[in-house]
């Protein structure tokens, strides 16, 4: 190698660096999602994205991440007393991404399936 060391130095910091970095400010909501399909990981990661953002308004989203639920129906709850609190605006359409997301979070893809119709965590109608 004929490289003057500088250039050397920085080669090395390029190429040593983690392959799969971080965006500026990543979903704290959206734990590893590398087993999900791509289309499903980005739709997680932006209701993820919508609920820290439409979470964090009145709280810490730490309140949010420190809440120990049950199941996914206890999410799609506590997220539907939140979203009809005065000045909230969250919509509806929020609220069932921002449900996602949290179930997700908490119980993995099986969670999610729980929320389809028919699922055992599905709400009514
Ligand atoms: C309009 C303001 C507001 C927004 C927006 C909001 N919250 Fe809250 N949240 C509150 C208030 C006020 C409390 C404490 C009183 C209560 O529990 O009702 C609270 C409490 C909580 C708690 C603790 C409940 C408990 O039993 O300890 C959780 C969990 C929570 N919020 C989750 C969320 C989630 C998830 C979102 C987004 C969908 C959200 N919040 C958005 C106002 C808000």
């Amino acid at each position: 190698m004929r490289l003057p060391a500088p250039l050397m130095i920085v080669l090395v910091t390029l190429t040593s660096a983690p392959s799969c970095q971080r965006p500026g400010s990543p979903p704290r909501l959206l734990p590893d999602d590398h087993a999900l399909a791509p289309a499903a990981s980005a739709e997680l990661r932006a209701a993820c994205a919508l609920a820290e953002h439409r979470c964090s308004r009145c709280h810490p989203i730490d309140r949010v991440l420190l809440v120990d639920v049950a199941t996914p129906r206890q999410w799609q709850d506590q997220v539907t007393r939140m979203r009809r609190l005065a000045g909230s605006s969250i919509s509806p359409g929020d609220g069932d991404a921002i449900v996602r997301c949290l179930v997700y979070r908490s119980f993995g893809p099986a969670g999610l399936a729980a929320l389809e119709p028919g699922g055992s965590g599905a709400s009514s109608p």
